[in-house]
Protein backbone atom coordinates (compact mmCIF):
# COMPACT_ATOMS: atom_id res chain seq x y z
CA UNK A 1 0.00 0.00 0.00
CA UNK A 2 1.59 3.24 -1.06
CA UNK A 3 2.11 5.76 1.87
CA UNK A 4 -1.00 7.66 2.97
CA UNK A 5 -0.81 12.21 3.74
CA UNK A 6 -3.62 14.29 3.96
CA UNK A 7 -3.36 18.22 4.12
CA UNK A 8 -6.87 19.55 6.12
CA UNK A 9 -7.91 23.30 5.01
CA UNK A 10 -8.52 25.15 7.97
CA UNK A 11 -7.37 28.52 7.27
CA UNK A 12 -10.62 30.34 5.98
CA UNK A 13 -12.03 32.87 7.96
CA UNK A 14 -15.01 31.58 7.50
CA UNK A 15 -17.31 35.22 6.80
CA UNK A 16 -20.54 33.21 6.01
CA UNK A 17 -20.93 32.53 9.66
CA UNK A 18 -20.95 35.85 10.52
CA UNK A 19 -18.97 35.24 13.64
CA UNK A 20 -16.48 35.66 15.99
CA UNK A 21 -15.07 32.39 16.13
CA UNK A 22 -13.13 30.98 13.38
CA UNK A 23 -15.21 28.51 11.28
CA UNK A 24 -13.92 25.11 11.74
CA UNK A 25 -13.60 25.86 15.82
CA UNK A 26 -17.07 26.04 15.63
CA UNK A 27 -18.40 23.14 17.93
CA UNK A 28 -20.97 20.40 16.54
CA UNK A 29 -22.07 18.14 19.54
CA UNK A 30 -19.37 19.62 21.86
CA UNK A 31 -16.37 19.08 19.60
CA UNK A 32 -14.76 21.74 16.96
CA UNK A 33 -15.90 21.15 13.46
CA UNK A 34 -12.23 20.54 12.60
CA UNK A 35 -11.56 18.26 15.47
CA UNK A 36 -14.14 16.04 13.92
CA UNK A 37 -12.42 16.09 10.74
CA UNK A 38 -9.04 15.44 12.29
CA UNK A 39 -10.28 12.64 14.08
CA UNK A 40 -11.57 10.95 11.07
CA UNK A 41 -8.68 11.19 9.10
CA UNK A 42 -6.38 9.83 12.27
CA UNK A 43 -8.44 6.38 11.66
CA UNK A 44 -7.34 6.22 8.21
CA UNK A 45 -3.66 5.97 9.60
CA UNK A 46 -1.65 8.46 7.38
CA UNK A 47 1.64 9.12 7.79
CA UNK A 48 1.82 12.48 7.86
CA UNK A 49 -1.12 14.69 8.53
CA UNK A 50 -0.66 18.46 7.67
CA UNK A 51 -3.12 21.44 8.68
CA UNK A 52 -2.89 24.57 7.16
CA UNK A 53 -3.86 27.38 8.71
CA UNK A 54 -4.23 30.81 9.00
CA UNK A 55 -7.32 32.53 10.50
CA UNK A 56 -7.21 31.74 14.31
CA UNK A 57 -3.89 29.48 13.85
CA UNK A 58 -3.07 30.28 17.58
CA UNK A 59 -6.57 28.99 18.81
CA UNK A 60 -6.59 25.94 15.94
CA UNK A 61 -3.26 25.19 17.29
CA UNK A 62 -3.72 25.43 20.89
CA UNK A 63 -6.37 22.80 20.33
CA UNK A 64 -5.00 20.13 17.93
CA UNK A 65 -1.16 20.17 19.57
CA UNK A 66 0.46 17.88 18.04
CA UNK A 67 -1.55 15.55 16.76
CA UNK A 68 -1.21 17.27 12.98
CA UNK A 69 1.82 19.30 11.20
CA UNK A 70 0.64 22.99 10.24
CA UNK A 71 1.11 25.15 7.31
CA UNK A 72 0.58 28.56 7.45
CA UNK A 73 -1.42 30.44 4.60
CA UNK A 74 -1.09 34.38 5.51
CA UNK A 75 -3.72 35.51 2.80
CA UNK A 76 -6.53 33.68 1.90
CA UNK A 77 -6.07 33.36 -2.00
CA UNK A 78 -8.44 29.91 -2.41
CA UNK A 79 -8.08 26.45 -1.59
CA UNK A 80 -5.15 25.27 -4.15
CA UNK A 81 -2.98 28.19 -2.55
CA UNK A 82 -3.84 26.52 0.69
CA UNK A 83 -2.77 23.26 0.05
CA UNK A 84 0.55 24.96 -1.76
CA UNK A 85 1.65 26.07 1.75
CA UNK A 86 2.29 22.49 2.78
CA UNK A 87 4.42 22.35 -0.49
CA UNK A 88 7.22 22.59 1.83
CA UNK A 89 6.27 19.63 4.13
CA UNK A 90 5.08 17.04 1.79
CA UNK A 91 6.58 17.69 -1.63
CA UNK A 92 9.21 15.26 -1.45
CA UNK A 93 7.01 12.50 -0.34
CA UNK A 94 5.72 9.66 -3.06
CA UNK A 95 2.31 8.38 -1.84
CA UNK A 96 -1.28 8.96 -1.85
CA UNK A 97 -2.40 12.32 -0.51
CA UNK A 98 -6.13 12.82 1.03
CA UNK A 99 -7.78 16.53 0.92
CA UNK A 100 -10.25 17.52 3.18
CA UNK A 101 -12.23 20.60 4.56
CA UNK A 102 -12.22 21.44 8.00
CA UNK A 103 -15.43 22.87 7.62
CA UNK A 104 -17.03 18.82 6.55
CA UNK A 105 -17.74 17.51 10.09
CA UNK A 106 -19.35 14.33 9.22
CA UNK A 107 -16.96 12.48 6.88
CA UNK A 108 -16.57 9.23 8.53
CA UNK A 109 -12.96 7.15 8.41
CA UNK A 110 -14.99 4.68 6.86
CA UNK A 111 -15.75 6.72 3.60
CA UNK A 112 -11.97 8.38 4.01
CA UNK A 113 -10.35 4.75 4.06
CA UNK A 114 -12.80 3.41 0.99
CA UNK A 115 -11.86 6.79 -0.90
CA UNK A 116 -8.34 6.00 -0.60
CA UNK A 117 -8.91 2.23 -1.35
CA UNK A 118 -11.18 3.20 -4.82
CA UNK A 119 -7.90 5.42 -5.99
CA UNK A 120 -5.15 3.05 -4.88
CA UNK A 121 -6.85 0.57 -6.80
CA UNK A 122 -7.89 2.44 -9.58
CA UNK A 123 -3.95 3.75 -9.87
CA UNK A 124 -5.97 7.26 -10.54
CA UNK A 125 -4.02 10.41 -10.31
CA UNK A 126 -6.56 12.06 -8.86
CA UNK A 127 -10.27 10.93 -7.30
CA UNK A 128 -12.94 13.44 -6.22
CA UNK A 129 -15.24 12.19 -3.92
CA UNK A 130 -18.90 13.32 -5.11
CA UNK A 131 -22.55 13.01 -3.64
CA UNK A 132 -26.06 13.70 -5.11
CA UNK A 133 -27.36 17.00 -2.84
CA UNK A 134 -30.86 17.30 -2.85
CA UNK A 135 -30.07 20.93 -2.99
CA UNK A 136 -26.67 21.50 -4.94
CA UNK A 137 -26.63 25.40 -3.92
CA UNK A 138 -23.61 26.47 -3.00
CA UNK A 139 -21.39 23.57 -3.81
CA UNK A 140 -18.98 22.89 -6.70
CA UNK A 141 -20.47 20.66 -9.95
CA UNK A 142 -19.41 17.60 -10.91
CA UNK A 143 -18.95 17.85 -14.70
CA UNK A 144 -18.86 14.88 -16.64
CA UNK A 145 -19.20 13.95 -20.63
CA UNK A 146 -21.45 11.60 -22.57
CA UNK A 147 -19.59 8.60 -20.98
CA UNK A 148 -19.76 9.67 -17.29
CA UNK A 149 -16.31 10.48 -17.56
CA UNK A 150 -15.54 13.54 -15.29
CA UNK A 151 -14.21 16.36 -16.93
CA UNK A 152 -13.81 19.15 -13.83
CA UNK A 153 -15.68 20.84 -11.30
CA UNK A 154 -17.53 24.28 -11.85
CA UNK A 155 -17.87 26.32 -8.32
CA UNK A 156 -21.69 27.83 -7.62
CA UNK A 157 -20.28 31.47 -8.91
CA UNK A 158 -18.55 30.55 -12.09
CA UNK A 159 -21.36 28.17 -12.87
CA UNK A 160 -24.08 28.43 -15.82
CA UNK A 161 -27.55 28.36 -15.09
CA UNK A 162 -27.53 24.78 -17.31
CA UNK A 163 -24.83 23.40 -15.02
CA UNK A 164 -26.19 24.88 -11.78
CA UNK A 165 -29.19 22.28 -12.38
CA UNK A 166 -26.62 19.55 -12.24
CA UNK A 167 -26.88 17.81 -9.12
CA UNK A 168 -23.61 16.03 -8.07
CA UNK A 169 -21.42 17.90 -6.07
CA UNK A 170 -17.51 17.94 -5.34
CA UNK A 171 -17.87 17.08 -1.80
CA UNK A 172 -14.34 18.84 -0.91
CA UNK A 173 -12.27 15.59 -0.48
CA UNK A 174 -9.95 14.19 -3.12
CA UNK A 175 -7.09 11.77 -3.06
CA UNK A 176 -4.32 13.06 -5.63
CA UNK A 177 -0.83 11.46 -6.41
CA UNK A 178 1.33 13.30 -4.07
CA UNK A 179 3.56 14.29 -6.39
CA UNK A 180 1.51 15.84 -9.56
CA UNK A 181 -0.87 17.16 -6.89
CA UNK A 182 1.73 19.81 -6.19
CA UNK A 183 3.39 19.89 -10.06
CA UNK A 184 -0.68 20.64 -10.98
CA UNK A 185 -1.11 23.17 -8.27
CA UNK A 186 1.55 25.57 -9.73
CA UNK A 187 -0.52 25.83 -12.89
CA UNK A 188 -3.98 26.91 -11.06
CA UNK A 189 -5.02 30.58 -11.69
CA UNK A 190 -7.35 32.68 -10.14
CA UNK A 191 -9.43 33.47 -13.58
CA UNK A 192 -13.15 33.23 -11.83
CA UNK A 193 -15.62 35.11 -10.30
CA UNK A 194 -13.90 35.18 -6.81
CA UNK A 195 -10.27 35.88 -7.94
CA UNK A 196 -9.32 32.64 -6.15
CA UNK A 197 -7.02 29.64 -6.32
CA UNK A 198 -9.80 26.54 -6.69
CA UNK A 199 -8.07 23.42 -5.72
CA UNK A 200 -11.00 21.93 -7.94
CA UNK A 201 -9.17 23.49 -10.76
CA UNK A 202 -6.81 20.67 -10.39
CA UNK A 203 -9.00 18.00 -11.68
CA UNK A 204 -9.75 19.82 -15.17
CA UNK A 205 -5.74 20.48 -15.61
CA UNK A 206 -5.31 16.54 -15.29
CA UNK A 207 -8.40 15.79 -17.48
CA UNK A 208 -7.18 18.30 -20.03
CA UNK A 209 -3.32 16.39 -19.98
CA UNK A 210 -5.24 13.15 -20.06
CA UNK A 211 -4.74 11.56 -16.89
CA UNK A 212 -6.71 9.12 -15.20
CA UNK A 213 -8.73 11.55 -13.12
CA UNK A 214 -11.64 9.44 -11.45
CA UNK A 215 -15.14 10.29 -9.42
CA UNK A 216 -16.11 7.78 -6.62
CA UNK A 217 -19.62 9.43 -5.84
CA UNK A 218 -21.14 8.38 -2.29
CA UNK A 219 -24.63 6.99 -2.19
CA UNK A 220 -25.66 9.39 0.85
CA UNK A 221 -25.38 12.85 0.65
CA UNK A 222 -25.49 13.22 4.39
CA UNK A 223 -21.75 12.93 5.27
CA UNK A 224 -21.03 15.67 3.09
CA UNK A 225 -22.61 18.60 4.46
CA UNK A 226 -20.33 21.66 4.07
CA UNK A 227 -20.83 24.32 7.13
CA UNK A 228 -20.28 27.52 5.59
CA UNK A 229 -23.33 29.03 7.67
CA UNK A 230 -25.73 29.20 11.06
CA UNK A 231 -27.90 27.04 9.28
CA UNK A 232 -25.78 24.07 7.74
CA UNK A 233 -24.15 24.28 11.25
CA UNK A 234 -27.78 23.49 12.83
CA UNK A 235 -27.79 20.64 10.28
CA UNK A 236 -24.73 19.15 11.13
CA UNK A 237 -25.47 19.53 14.84
CA UNK A 238 -28.85 17.61 14.55
CA UNK A 239 -27.24 14.75 11.65
CA UNK A 240 -24.43 14.28 14.56
CA UNK A 241 -26.85 14.29 17.20
CA UNK A 242 -28.68 11.65 15.63
CA UNK A 243 -25.98 9.73 15.43
CA UNK A 244 -25.19 9.97 19.21
CA UNK A 245 -28.22 9.07 20.15
CA UNK A 246 -28.29 6.64 17.99
CA UNK A 247 -25.28 4.46 19.23
CA UNK A 248 -26.18 5.01 22.73
CA UNK A 249 -29.53 3.24 22.31
CA UNK A 250 -27.89 0.35 20.34
CA UNK A 251 -25.74 0.23 23.76
CA UNK A 252 -28.76 0.25 25.98
CA UNK A 253 -29.82 3.13 26.98
CA UNK A 254 -33.31 4.14 26.75
CA UNK A 255 -34.19 7.94 25.03
CA UNK A 256 -37.94 9.19 25.84
CA UNK A 257 -37.41 11.60 23.02
CA UNK A 258 -34.57 11.38 21.12
CA UNK A 259 -34.98 14.34 18.40
CA UNK A 260 -35.13 16.25 21.92
CA UNK A 261 -31.79 14.94 23.57
CA UNK A 262 -28.97 17.05 22.73
CA UNK A 263 -25.53 14.93 23.97
CA UNK A 264 -22.12 15.85 23.03
CA UNK A 265 -20.37 13.24 21.15
CA UNK A 266 -17.24 12.29 24.23
CA UNK A 267 -20.73 11.47 26.41
CA UNK A 268 -20.78 8.15 27.98
CA UNK A 269 -23.88 6.42 29.65
CA UNK A 270 -24.38 3.06 30.93
CA UNK A 271 -26.98 0.44 30.60
CA UNK A 272 -30.59 1.23 31.56
CA UNK A 273 -30.28 4.25 32.01
CA UNK A 274 -33.70 6.38 31.06
CA UNK A 275 -33.07 10.53 29.58
CA UNK A 276 -36.38 11.64 29.05
CA UNK A 277 -36.56 14.74 26.22
CA UNK A 278 -35.20 17.77 27.15
CA UNK A 279 -32.35 16.67 28.44
CA UNK A 280 -28.35 18.12 27.30
CA UNK A 281 -25.46 16.57 28.59
CA UNK A 282 -22.01 17.64 27.95
CA UNK A 283 -18.65 17.80 27.78
CA UNK A 284 -17.12 14.68 29.28
CA UNK A 285 -20.00 13.87 31.49
CA UNK A 286 -19.55 9.84 32.05
CA UNK A 287 -23.34 8.12 33.27
CA UNK A 288 -23.46 5.14 35.55
CA UNK A 289 -26.21 2.29 34.72
CA UNK A 290 -29.80 2.66 35.78
CA UNK A 291 -29.75 5.98 36.25
CA UNK A 292 -33.01 8.70 35.25
CA UNK A 293 -32.68 11.96 34.36
CA UNK A 294 -35.59 13.78 33.73
CA UNK A 295 -36.45 16.35 31.16
CA UNK A 296 -35.01 20.02 32.07
CA UNK A 297 -31.78 18.43 33.24
CA UNK A 298 -28.52 19.87 31.82
CA UNK A 299 -25.37 17.96 32.70
CA UNK A 300 -21.85 19.05 32.18
CA UNK A 301 -18.35 17.49 32.35
CA UNK A 302 -19.35 15.43 35.52
CA UNK A 303 -19.23 11.96 36.68
CA UNK A 304 -22.48 10.56 37.93
CA UNK A 305 -22.43 6.89 39.01
CA UNK A 306 -25.17 3.94 39.16
CA UNK A 307 -28.66 4.15 40.00
CA UNK A 308 -28.54 8.22 40.51
CA UNK A 309 -32.00 10.16 39.65
CA UNK A 310 -31.56 13.78 38.44
CA UNK A 311 -34.82 15.29 38.68
CA UNK A 312 -34.63 18.88 36.29
CA UNK A 313 -31.46 19.92 37.73
CA UNK A 314 -28.02 21.44 36.70
CA UNK A 315 -24.94 19.98 37.30
CA UNK A 316 -21.73 21.42 36.58
CA UNK A 317 -18.16 19.98 37.01
CA UNK A 318 -19.63 17.58 39.82
CA UNK A 319 -19.25 14.07 41.17
CA UNK A 320 -22.71 12.29 42.17
CA UNK A 321 -22.19 8.80 43.62
CA UNK A 322 -24.32 5.34 43.27
CA UNK A 323 -28.01 5.80 44.32
CA UNK A 324 -27.55 9.49 45.41
CA UNK A 325 -30.28 11.57 43.78
CA UNK A 326 -31.00 15.65 43.32
CA UNK A 327 -34.03 17.83 42.31
CA UNK A 328 -36.11 19.12 41.10
CA UNK A 329 -34.56 22.41 40.70
CA UNK A 330 -31.41 21.93 42.15
CA UNK A 331 -28.04 23.39 41.05
CA UNK A 332 -24.52 21.49 41.41
CA UNK A 333 -21.99 24.25 40.83
CA UNK A 334 -18.08 23.16 40.00
CA UNK A 335 -16.29 20.72 42.93
CA UNK A 336 -19.57 19.10 44.44
CA UNK A 337 -19.25 16.09 45.37
CA UNK A 338 -22.63 13.96 46.34
CA UNK A 339 -22.25 11.02 48.27
CA UNK A 340 -23.53 7.60 48.23
CA UNK A 341 -27.56 7.48 48.52
CA UNK A 342 -27.17 11.08 49.31
CA UNK A 343 -29.99 13.19 49.04
CA UNK A 344 -30.12 16.68 47.37
CA UNK A 345 -33.89 17.99 47.40
CA UNK A 346 -35.21 20.70 45.80
CA UNK A 347 -34.38 24.30 45.32
CA UNK A 348 -30.60 23.40 46.59
CA UNK A 349 -27.40 24.95 45.35
CA UNK A 350 -24.02 23.20 46.46
CA UNK A 351 -20.83 24.72 45.59
CA UNK A 352 -16.88 22.98 45.96
CA UNK A 353 -18.52 20.97 48.61
CA UNK A 354 -18.85 17.36 49.66
CA UNK A 355 -22.11 15.64 51.17
CA UNK A 356 -21.43 12.30 52.70
CA UNK A 357 -22.85 9.27 52.04
CA UNK A 358 -26.71 8.86 53.24
CA UNK A 359 -26.82 13.03 54.42
CA UNK A 360 -29.79 14.94 53.27
CA UNK A 361 -30.23 18.26 51.97
CA UNK A 362 -34.10 18.42 51.42
CA UNK A 363 -35.17 21.44 50.34
CA UNK A 364 -33.96 25.51 49.71
CA UNK A 365 -30.57 24.57 51.53
CA UNK A 366 -26.88 26.46 50.17
CA UNK A 367 -23.85 24.26 50.86
CA UNK A 368 -21.02 26.32 49.62
CA UNK A 369 -17.04 25.61 50.21
CA UNK A 370 -17.63 22.64 52.91
CA UNK A 371 -17.13 19.17 53.90
CA UNK A 372 -19.94 17.53 55.17
CA UNK A 373 -19.62 14.12 56.58
CA UNK A 374 -21.78 11.38 56.16
CA UNK A 375 -25.39 10.68 57.62
CA UNK A 376 -25.74 14.48 58.37
CA UNK A 377 -29.29 16.07 58.31
CA UNK A 378 -29.27 19.29 56.67
CA UNK A 379 -33.21 21.11 57.30
CA UNK A 380 -35.11 23.19 55.11
CA UNK A 381 -33.74 26.52 54.49
CA UNK A 382 -29.71 26.12 55.87
CA UNK A 383 -27.57 28.65 54.89
CA UNK A 384 -23.83 28.02 54.79
CA UNK A 385 -22.41 31.66 55.01
CA UNK A 386 -19.02 31.50 53.13
CA UNK A 387 -18.08 34.68 51.97
CA UNK A 388 -17.70 37.52 54.41
CA UNK A 389 -17.79 40.78 50.96
CA UNK A 390 -13.42 39.51 50.73
CA UNK A 391 -12.45 36.27 51.12
CA UNK A 392 -14.52 32.83 51.08
CA UNK A 393 -14.17 30.74 54.16
CA UNK A 394 -14.83 26.97 54.73
CA UNK A 395 -17.18 24.75 56.80
CA UNK A 396 -16.74 21.18 58.35
CA UNK A 397 -19.70 19.21 59.36
CA UNK A 398 -18.94 15.60 61.03
CA UNK A 399 -20.87 12.46 60.52
CA UNK A 400 -24.69 11.91 62.25
CA UNK A 401 -24.52 15.75 62.92
CA UNK A 402 -27.82 17.75 62.80
CA UNK A 403 -28.21 21.07 61.60
CA UNK A 404 -31.81 22.19 62.34
CA UNK A 405 -34.05 24.48 60.01
CA UNK A 406 -33.14 27.75 58.63
CA UNK A 407 -29.60 28.03 60.64
CA UNK A 408 -27.34 30.20 59.19
CA UNK A 409 -23.37 28.34 59.80
CA UNK A 410 -21.13 31.18 59.24
CA UNK A 411 -17.61 30.61 57.79
CA UNK A 412 -15.08 29.60 58.87
CA UNK A 413 -16.89 26.51 61.18
CA UNK A 414 -16.14 23.39 62.50
CA UNK A 415 -19.05 21.61 63.44
CA UNK A 416 -18.31 17.74 65.10
CA UNK A 417 -19.91 14.70 64.68
CA UNK A 418 -23.03 13.55 66.23
CA UNK A 419 -23.73 17.74 67.54
CA UNK A 420 -27.11 19.33 66.98
CA UNK A 421 -27.63 22.89 65.96
CA UNK A 422 -30.89 24.01 66.63
CA UNK A 423 -33.51 25.03 63.81
CA UNK A 424 -33.13 29.15 63.64
CA UNK A 425 -29.60 29.62 64.66
CA UNK A 426 -27.24 31.70 63.56
CA UNK A 427 -23.75 29.83 64.70
CA UNK A 428 -20.51 31.68 64.76
CA UNK A 429 -18.57 29.43 67.05
CA UNK A 430 -17.43 25.67 66.71
CA UNK A 431 -19.51 23.42 67.80
CA UNK A 432 -18.54 20.17 70.04
CA UNK A 433 -19.27 16.15 69.76
CA UNK A 434 -22.45 15.38 71.03
CA UNK A 435 -23.21 19.37 72.24
CA UNK A 436 -26.23 21.27 71.01
CA UNK A 437 -25.33 25.04 70.05
CA UNK A 438 -28.51 27.72 70.34
CA UNK A 439 -27.71 30.67 68.67
CA UNK A 440 -31.29 32.57 68.57
CA UNK A 441 -32.87 35.11 70.50
CA UNK A 442 -34.68 33.29 73.57
CA UNK A 443 -38.68 33.29 73.28
CA UNK A 444 -40.34 35.98 75.24
CA UNK A 445 -44.15 35.53 75.36
CA UNK A 446 -45.84 38.61 76.64
CA UNK A 447 -49.50 37.54 78.82
CA UNK A 448 -52.35 39.61 78.01
CA UNK A 449 -50.75 41.83 75.39
CA UNK A 450 -54.36 42.15 73.58
CA UNK A 451 -55.55 44.13 76.67
CA UNK A 452 -52.86 46.78 75.82
CA UNK A 453 -53.83 47.47 72.38
CA UNK A 454 -56.55 50.69 71.84
CA UNK A 455 -58.57 49.20 69.39
CA UNK A 456 -58.98 46.01 71.70
CA UNK A 457 -62.56 46.89 72.63
CA UNK A 458 -63.08 47.19 68.61
CA UNK A 459 -64.92 44.00 67.98
CA UNK A 460 -64.61 44.41 64.58
CA UNK A 461 -60.77 45.24 64.68
CA UNK A 462 -58.53 42.51 62.74
CA UNK A 463 -61.62 40.33 61.97
C1 LIG B 1 -15.38 24.23 -1.55
C2 LIG B 1 -15.12 23.79 -2.98
C3 LIG B 1 -16.42 23.32 -3.61
C4 LIG B 1 -17.01 22.21 -2.78
C5 LIG B 1 -17.18 22.62 -1.31
C6 LIG B 1 -17.54 21.40 -0.47
C7 LIG B 1 -13.29 25.23 -3.76
C8 LIG B 1 -12.91 26.41 -4.60
N1 LIG B 1 -14.58 24.92 -3.72
O1 LIG B 1 -16.28 25.34 -1.60
O2 LIG B 1 -16.17 22.85 -4.92
O3 LIG B 1 -18.27 21.84 -3.31
O4 LIG B 1 -15.94 23.14 -0.80
O5 LIG B 1 -17.82 21.74 0.85
O6 LIG B 1 -12.43 24.58 -3.21
N2 LIG B 1 -9.72 27.52 2.93
C9 LIG B 1 -8.40 27.81 3.20
N3 LIG B 1 -7.80 28.82 2.54
C10 LIG B 1 -8.42 29.54 1.57
C11 LIG B 1 -9.78 29.25 1.30
C12 LIG B 1 -10.39 28.23 1.99
O7 LIG B 1 -7.79 27.17 4.05
O8 LIG B 1 -7.78 30.42 1.00
C13 LIG B 1 -10.38 26.43 3.67
C14 LIG B 1 -11.57 26.88 4.48
O9 LIG B 1 -11.19 27.18 5.81
C15 LIG B 1 -12.49 25.68 4.42
C16 LIG B 1 -12.10 24.98 3.13
O10 LIG B 1 -10.86 25.49 2.74
O11 LIG B 1 -12.27 24.80 5.51
C17 LIG B 1 -13.13 25.19 2.00
O12 LIG B 1 -13.26 26.58 1.77
P1 LIG B 1 -14.69 27.24 1.58
O13 LIG B 1 -14.50 28.68 1.38
O14 LIG B 1 -15.60 26.80 2.64
O15 LIG B 1 -15.11 26.58 0.19
P2 LIG B 1 -16.57 26.33 -0.37
O16 LIG B 1 -17.09 27.59 -0.94
O17 LIG B 1 -17.41 25.63 0.64
CA1 LIG C 1 -17.15 25.11 2.72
Amino acid sequence: MAERLTVILAAGKGTRMKSKLYKVLHPVCGRAMVDHVLTQVEQTHPSEIVTVVGFGSDQVQKLLHTRTAYALQKEQLGTAHAVLQAESLLADKSGTTLVISGDTPLFTAETLNQLFAYHEQNQAMATVLTAKAPDPFGYGRVIRDENGQVLRIVEQKDATPEEQQIQEINTGVYCFDNQQLFTYLHMVNNDNVQSEYYLPDVIGLMQAQQQKVLAYQMADFTESLGVNDRIALAQANQIMQQRINRRLMAQGVSMLAPEQTAIDIDVQIGVDTVVEGGVTIKGQTQIGADCYITSGSRIVDSTIGDGVTITSSTLEQSVMDNQSNIGPNSHLRPKSHIGVQAHVGNFCEVKNATLGARTKMGHLSYVGDAQIGSDVNIGCGVVLVNYDGVKKWSTTVGDHAFIGSNSNLVAPLTIADHSFVAAGSTITQDVARHDLALGRARQINKADYWDKLPVSDDPNWNK
